[in-house]
């Protein structure tokens, strides 16, 4: 599944839909007629879809696809607490025969797409069922590892090619609890500049749209433990469900257990952050982009920029001596200073910009002003602030078998790792050990830990940041990008860390 770049450039605002890429099946062989028969008029001579008391999907194929979005939104990992159970509904139904009688290979109509969510799937040649394109959807999860998107289009709309999620993410986001899915057959149906004569179009519909971005698709905790009030408390196979449709009394409103990182923005951003035109969706929190490294401008304050656990990297363009926003203090800074402003001060960057690493200090009593490395800093005195240091980056290379147990072991309160760069070629080192799946043990080759997480190439090497972390109660062993991780349940001793892609 291959996402074109001009969908990639429309998804990239505040909101992405599921219809950033369309899913295609490779076709085969020509035996359509059963398909056909279930959806074609055969007495009209053109083969026109009978559109007078005839659904857009037979009965058959509607339970078919509803029931395998509740099984695997019922299937989740990690668990989802808050994912509902799904429900076909009429309306979208009606909307996505609309659209799939256009035969038009790609997401709409254009006045709908704020409002719903969509995916698609066409094939030819061999029949069929319609579940396999929602199956083809649902193994996106390969590319996914929540909440992070991880392989899925990490650089667009730079570099807009690879696999997608946005199809696996549509399919599991918790508040899209309605479905309505119509299947038509198309001749001559343009598909990507191919021609395919008897083209199989599915087009399903989900309200509320999911993919808004920069969230999670559900909040990760026990099932139906994080289920909206309206369910009362209803759960069925892992999902928040309405027991015949009945309401019941409101449950109490439980905390937001998914908070991850606020999301760094892209520093050249192609158009202003347009408000999400549906402020009353149940958006499961922020999830970060795979950097730890935020782009700053010059003027940025650490205030606002603070608001998670790894934010203690950042990078400041260049130019910022003219510039430099606000500066309070001298050595310690305040925190409504600017991260650039602070780094040229304390003369960590220079006017050429570079990376600053950010440790918090708590409240100070009093600031005290100075002018160094061109920069005239503020003071306060006897007004206590809350505080924060800054510090420089330094890169380190590292072997395949570096761990960050050696290298760079967890301390309270929370430090900085350097950089590191790695070599190629760490997939040979077979006996350098990997143990975990996005939270790794601090026994763990960082480099072979960075390559099973997609943040590096064997072929490549390449720069990335680690995270020290507090220790889990289970590492969960994966096989991914070549590389197979161990599992590992309450281990004695050891840390944890997390490995973070430098773009
Ligand atoms: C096409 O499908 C047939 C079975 O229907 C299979 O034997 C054949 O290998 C397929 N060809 C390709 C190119 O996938
Ligand atoms: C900073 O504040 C403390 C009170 O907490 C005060 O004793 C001290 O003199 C102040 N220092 C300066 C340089 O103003
Ligand atoms: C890993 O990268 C090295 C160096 O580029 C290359 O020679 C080797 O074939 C790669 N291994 C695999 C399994 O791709």
């Amino acid at each position: 599944m291959k996402c074109l770049p001009q969908d990639c450039l429309r998804g990239f605002g505040l909101l992405c839909f599921a219809q950033t890429v369309l899913s295609m099946v490779v076709p085969n062989s020509t035996h359509l007629e059963a398909i056909l028969e279930k959806y074609m008029d055969k007495e009209d001579e053109s083969w026109v879809f009978k559109q007078r008391g005839k659904r857009a999907i037979t009965e058959g194929d509607m339970h078919l696809i509803l029931d395998l979005h509740n099984k695997l939104r019922g299937q989740v990992y990690p668990q989802a607490s808050n994912m509902e159970y799904m429900v076909w509904d009429m309306e979208l139904e009606r909307s996505a025969e609309h659209w799939a009688h256009t035969c038009l290979w790609e997401h709409g109509p254009q006045h709908m797409l704020t409002q719903i969510g969509q995916n698609l799937g066409a094939h030819w040649g061999r029949d069929r069922p319609p579940t396999f394109h929602v199956q083809a959807w649902y193994d996106e999860v390969r590319d996914y590892s929540y909440p992070y998107p991880q392989e899925c289009n990490p650089h667009c709309p730079f570099r807009c090619s690879g696999s997608v999620c946005t199809h696996y993410t549509q399919m599991v986001w918790a508040t899209s609890s309605r479905i309505g899915c119509a299947i038509n057959v198309c001749y001559n149906m343009n598909v990507w500049g191919m021609i395919w004569t008897k083209a199989v179009y599915l087009v399903c519909n989900y309200s509320p749209p999911g993919n808004w971005w920069g969230h999670a698709p559900y909040k990760h905790g026990r099932p139906c433990s994080a289920c909206p009030p309206s369910y009362g408390g209803g759960c069925r196979d892992n999902l928040c469900y309405k027991e015949n449709g009945v309401e019941r009394r409101p449950a109490p409103e439980l905390e937001e257990t998914n908070y991850i990182e606020p999301e760094p923005e892209p520093r050249s951003r192609t158009q202003p952050p347009t408000p999400y035109p549906n402020d009353n969706v149940d958006r499961n929190e922020v999830v970060s982009t795979l950097q730890m490294c935020q782009q700053m401008d010059c003027e940025t304050k650490l205030r606002d920029r603070c608001k998670g656990t790894t934010c203690n990297r950042y990078e400041c363009p260049p130019g910022c001596l003219t510039s430099p926003g606000k500066v309070i203090g001298t050595g310690y800074y305040d925190m409504q200073s600017s991260v650039c402003g602070a780094g040229l001060h304390a003369g960590i960057i220079d006017n050429d910009g570079g990376w600053v690493d950010v440790t918090r200090q708590g409240r100070k009593p009093n600031f005290s002003k100075s002018y160094k490395n061109g920069i005239q800093s503020l003071g306060w005195v006897l007004l206590s602030a809350n505080a924060f240091k800054v510090f420089s980056v330094p890169v380190k290379a590292v072997t395949c078998e570096t761990t960050v147990a050696q290298f760079c072991p967890y301390k309270r309160p929370a430090r900085h790792c350097p950089r590191l760069y790695c070599p190629r070629n760490c997939l040979h080192e077979t006996r350098a050990r990997v143990i975990g799946t996005e939270y790794y043990l601090d026994k763990s080759s960082i480099c072979r830990a960075a390559i099973h997480a997609g943040v590096i190439q064997n072929h490549s090497g390449g720069y990335l940041d680690v995270q020290p972390v507090d220790s889990r109660r289970l590492y969960s062993g994966s096989y991914q990008n070549a590389i197979s991780s161990e599992s590992l349940q309450n281990p004695s001793g050891g840390k944890a860390f997390r490995v973070f892609a430098v773009i």
